[in-house]
Order: C-alpha cells, then structure tokens, then sequence
C-alpha cells in the first residue's frame, strides 16, 4: 500500500502538513500504517478528552532528526513513540521541516543526526547546521539538550555533523542534559541506551497525562531487518557489461516470494554479505591462527572462521580498528597517522587501504580473541532498487558493480559486491532487508516531469522509476541522463531504455560516453550542451534526481545546473544556487549518492 494523500479544499492538511504525514508514512508496509492509524486515532481521542489527557503546560520536549537513510529518523520515531507513552508531549520534526531561529522557545530538545558525504550533513539538517555554525545563531541559554550523532568509522569525518551541532549550542549557551553520544554503523544499542538514557533525564511529566490506553500493539508482521533478514533466493545473476569493458556490473533478480516486502521506487536493498573465503584463509595465514579457535561475540560463541566468514568487518578499514591495531602492532607510525590533526593523510590511508593491507604492513601476533574484538561487526549494503514493484511484484532488481582492485601487491575486492557478483549463483539464498528512502521519491503528481541523471550504477532507481510511472500511467514526461566510460560494453539497459523510448514512457535521453573520444565527455558536460531545455523544464517544475558517485559526479552535476540556472534562466551565481537550495528544500531536487 503506498501512502498518499492529495489535499483537497475540505482535507484537513495544508500542503505542507500533507506532506509531513506523506513523508512520515512512507515505507510503512501495511501492519505498520495499520499501526499508526491505531496510534493515531489514540492520540485524537486524548486530545479531545478532558483534563486527565491535557500536556503539560510548557514542557513541550522536542526532537529533532536529520537523517538521510532513515536510521536517524527511525531512531527519532521510536523515541517519541516511547516518550509520549510515558507522557511527555513530544513534538517530532525532521531538520528539514524545522525554522532555526524557534530554537529560541524551546526548553528541551534531542538532536539526533547523521554524517553524510566528506563530514557533510545529511540533506535534512544543512540549514539548520548552516544556521547554527553562522553569526546569526542567537543565544541559547535557556536549552537543554542532548545529541545522539550517526556515522561510520570507516569516514575520517566520523560523526562531523553531531559533533558540529553538538559543539556549538554549547558555545551558544544551551545546556548539555548528557554528553554526546556517537554511534557507529553498528548503531542500535548504542541508540536505544541513548535513548533509555535520554527519557530518564528529562523533567518528569505529571502522573495524570500517563494515560497509555490508545497504544495499540503493533502485530505481528514480517518486518525483517539486519538482525532478521528475509532470504531471498537468487532469480538471475547476469554480466551486464560487455567482455571488453573494465568494469563487471550484474543485473541481480531476489525473489520476494512470501515475505510480504513492498517497496517504492527510491528504496534500497541491503545485503548481508559473505566475505571472500580466500581473504579468511589470508587473515589466518598472515596471523597464524586456527580457524577452529572458539571465541565470543557478545554472549555467543563462535568459531573463528566462521565469525571472519559472516559476522566481522574484513575488508572495509574503520577508525576503530586502526585505534585497536596502533596497540596490538605497538605502531607509533599509525598513532601518529591518527593523531595528523587535519586528517587529510589519515582520510588517505582509510580509503586507500583495507584491513589486510594494515596487518601485513604492521605485523603483529595476536590471540583470536583479540583479533576478533579489534574488528567491526560486518554490516549490511544497500543497493538501489531496480525494479518497479507493481511490474515485478514477488522481485526485486540490483545493479551491482564489483568492486576489485589491484593495490600494494596484491588484487582487493569488496566484500558484498563480490560476493553478489563473483559467489551467489542462481538458486542460492542472499540475506537481505528494505531499506526505504523517502527521501528519494517520484514527483505525487503523476503529469509532473522528471530529469533523472544516473551515470553507471546511480542508473539503477530510475529503471524502477521508469518501470513505476509506465506501469501507473504517469503522463509526466521523463528525460534520463545517463554516463559510463564505453557505448559498447558500458551501456546499462541500453534495450530496454529504447523500448521506452519507443513505446513513450522515456520522453529524452541523453548520453556521455567518457572514453569513446579523445576528450572526457560526462554527464554534466550532456546537462550543459542541453541547457537551455534543462533550464526550462525546471522552471516549468521539472522535478530533478541525481544518483551515483558521491565523490565526484554529484559535486559536477550540481556546479552544472547552477551554470545551466545562470546562462538560460537569468539568475546570478548567488540567485542560481538559492534557487537550488529551495529546489532541495520543496523536494524538486533529489539525491542518492554514496
Ligand atoms: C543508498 C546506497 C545505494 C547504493 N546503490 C548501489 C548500487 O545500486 N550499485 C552498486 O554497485 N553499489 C551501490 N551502493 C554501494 C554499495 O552499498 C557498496 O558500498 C559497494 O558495493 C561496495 O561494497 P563492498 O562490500 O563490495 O566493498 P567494501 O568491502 O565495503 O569496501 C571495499 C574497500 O575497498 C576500498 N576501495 C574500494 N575501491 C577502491 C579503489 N578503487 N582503490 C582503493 N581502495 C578502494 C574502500 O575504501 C573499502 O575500504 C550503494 C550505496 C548506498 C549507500
Ligand atoms: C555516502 C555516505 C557518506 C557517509 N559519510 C559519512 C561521514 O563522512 N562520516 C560519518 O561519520 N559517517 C558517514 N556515513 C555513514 C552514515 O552517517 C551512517 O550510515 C548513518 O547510520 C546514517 O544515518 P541516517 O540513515 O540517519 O542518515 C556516510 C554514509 C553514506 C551512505
């Protein structure tokens, strides 16, 4: 069931309330929007009610959440699930939603954000972090308030904008209920003791609004997550580039059979992966241990090799490893490196190396057990969608590009990508969970245009885009950018794109093909040549989607529509990026990069 809501001159919502509730429903498969209309039919009715269900006066606790994968925002739902039971009157509100300066009459708020990009914030919160770090933030002496940061050590920019945020209403005078709180991918016990911690901290709301009668239970659904994951068999595991091509990008089918996942165009899969066996044999080689060693995860005991298999971080290097290893090693070389105050070597050297790399280059002799604790837990990844559900209800689509590379000696590869590329064949079952993006959504109204711009594998959601809008009849029209290196090995879905083009349901296409001559053409280059029509279907309302590399190509599409803004559509630098802005603001302008 999809959550929509089209406000009408007798709907209750205004534009902007239709779209909080749409925003917040989003994702919900059904037991849960069931849920919520339980919840929320509670809460009207206690509203309503006399004085034993009335807040307390002045003692609004507010929480506020940016988050750009839903983590953060799922974390803020639960908490303010949890404190309106105990009778606090919540208010729950994305950064995105929120004015910066009403900051001022606030008593008590939770921030709860995430980092995204280099140490960025997510979208959700960039005014409001804008805002706080700028001279116009105004004192803040009558705050209290707590953070609860999000981020992965593998970023040297671990947890920035919490930080950031977390810093600054100190110096603006706000007082702190309880420290900063920063969690790793690894987050949720982290998160719910923050959040146990949190609730305790606040001033007590009065016994009578503990009245708790209008929660429903949820019921039981088949909800499936990183710690239950669904288990999909694999349908179709094919190449999709051609022989000569330098990158290997598979076309991946899952059945969905019997799970009960719906998902939206936008939604991402997370995969739990295997780590490569020839890696595990290199770790017990390297370090002379037995693989049929027992150690403990928590309260469980595992075999080594089994715990290197599919339960710790191998590949992917993270902060907390380095920090573990500097002491195992005894390496001042890697404290020093961690130490280098502006991290630009240290950001060098997480990226370029992967924990192997570490523990040949600084040998050391470690127990199991040890070992085992220095490594992260091994985390899920998600990949874009592919598919459209109504067109393939019981499936769901990947386009997967194997991640291998050859460095210090010796040939690397990712761990989830090879595995879904090089070792699942048809027939094997892949743990896997929905991961839902409202934050990357099809325009509401279906005759609204889209300019979707998808080099390699950032091309995978607008296939489910297109799929969606063919399939619901959508007249907006569709206008795909699309880049990789070669026309004739690189061309993700080049068939079906002309089948959609043919039959109407692609309206434009454009394309870069970096390598087919002498001078580097890419898809921000195609958005320039086509300016003045870019130009014009933005300020026709174009809704505008960019997806893929976040280290580059989102950066160079951005700076290429503020130039299309400036050359066809009147606007100064200035004029063209606040144009952007509010285009980011209103959802016009989306993005999915990682
Ligand atoms: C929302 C979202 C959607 C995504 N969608 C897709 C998608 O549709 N398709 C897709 O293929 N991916 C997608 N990704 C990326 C995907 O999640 C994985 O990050 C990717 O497949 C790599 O994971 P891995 O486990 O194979 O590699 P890992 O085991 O996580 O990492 C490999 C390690 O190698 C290093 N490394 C990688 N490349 C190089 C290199 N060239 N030189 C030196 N070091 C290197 C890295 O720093 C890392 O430490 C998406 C990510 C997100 C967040
Ligand atoms: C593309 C991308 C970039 C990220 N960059 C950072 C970073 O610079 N620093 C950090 O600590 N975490 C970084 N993270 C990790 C996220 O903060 C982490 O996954 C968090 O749980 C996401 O929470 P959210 O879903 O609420 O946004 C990044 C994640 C992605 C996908």
């Amino acid at each position: 069931m999809s959550a929509t809501a089209s406000p009408t001159p007798s709907f209750p919502l205004n534009d902007a309330e239709a779209q909080t509730v749409q925003s917040a429903l989003s994702g919900l498969n059904d037991s849960q929007l069931l849920w919520v209309s339980g919840y929320a039919a509670g809460l009207a009715a206690r509203s309503t009610a006399p004085a034993a269900a009335a807040p307390v006066a002045g003692s609004t606790y507010t929480i506020l959440y940016g988050s750009q994968t839903g983590n953060g925002e799922a974390i803020a739902k639960a908490l303010a699930a949890e404190a309106t039971r105990q009778g606090f009157e919540v208010r729950l509100v994305s950064m995105a939603d929120y004015k910066p300066a009403s900051l001022k009459r606030e008593s008590v708020v939770s921030f709860i954000v995430s980092t995204h990009g280099e140490g960025d914030p997510p979208d959700d919160a960039e005014l409001l972090h804008e805002f706080l770090l700028s001279s116009k933030a105004p004192q803040l002496s009558d705050l209290k308030f707590n953070v609860l940061a999000l981020g992965d050590s593998s970023y040297v920019n671990f947890c920035q904008t919490g930080r950031d945020i977390d810093t600054r209403l100190a110096e603006l005078g706000a007082e702190r209920l309880g420290p900063i709180v920063e969690c790793d991918v690894d987050y949720q016990s982290d998160a719910d003791a923050w959040s146990a911690d949190t609730l305790a901290l606040l001033p007590k709301p009065s016994q009578q609004t503990q009245d708790v009668s209008y929660l429903r239970a949820v019921p039981d659904a088949p909800v499936f997550d990183r710690k239950s994951p669904f288990l999909a068999e694999v349908l179709v595991n094919q190449k999709i580039t051609g022989r000569d091509s330098t990158r290997d990008i598979h076309h991946v089918e899952l059945s969905l059979a019997g799970s009960g996942i719906r998902y939206e165009p936008g939604d991402a899969l997370a995969v739990l992966p295997v780590n490569p066996p020839q890696l595990v044999n290199e770790f017990l080689d390297a370090l002379k241990l037995d693989g049929s060693t027992t150690i403990s995860i928590g309260d469980e005991d595992v075999e080594l090799r089994k715990s290197l298999d599919h339960r710790l971080e191998i590949t992917s290097l993270s902060l907390v490893f380095l920090k573990a290893w500097a002491e195992i090693a005894n390496s001042d070389e890697i404290r020093a490196l961690l130490e280098d105050s502006a991290r630009v070597e240290l950001g060098q050297f997480v990226d370029q190396h992967q924990v192997i790399d570490v523990v040949l280059q600084y040998p050391a002799s470690v127990d199991a057990q040890t070992f085992a604790d220095s490594l992260r837990k091994l985390e899920a990844r998600s990949y874009s969608i592919s598919s459209g559900f109504e067109a393939n209800p019981d499936e769901v689509h990947l386009t997967v590009a194997a991640v291998r590379y050859e460095a210090f000696g010796r040939e690397h590869v990712g761990a989830a990508s090879s595995y879904l590329v090089d070792r699942v064949t048809e027939g094997d079952q892949v743990a896997v969970y929905l991961v839902p993006n409202s934050r990357f959504r099809l325009p509401q109204d279906p005759a609204a245009r889209t300019i979707m711009i998808g080099p390699g594998t950032g091309v995978a959601p607008f296939r489910a885009f297109v799929e969606e809008r063919a399939e619901s009849g959508a007249s907006g029209e569709n206008w795909l950018f699309f880049g990789a290196r070669n026309f004739s090995s690189d061309f993700l879905y080049q068939l079906e794109w002309h089948r959609h083009l043919k039959q109407g349901n692609l309206q434009r296409m454009d394309v870069a093909f970096s390598r087919d001559q002498a001078s580097k053409i890419y898809v921000q280059d195609r958005i320039r040549d086509k300016g003045s029509e870019v130009s014009r279907w933005i300020d026709e309302g174009a809704h505008v989607y960019v997806c893929g590399d976040a280290k580059r190509m989102a950066a160079d599409v951005h700076d290429a529509l503020r130039d299309v803004l400036v050359k066809h559509g009147g606007l100064d630098e200035e004029q063209a990026e606040a144009r952007l802005k509010e285009l980011r603001r209103s959802g016009r302008y989306q993005k999915d990069v990682y």
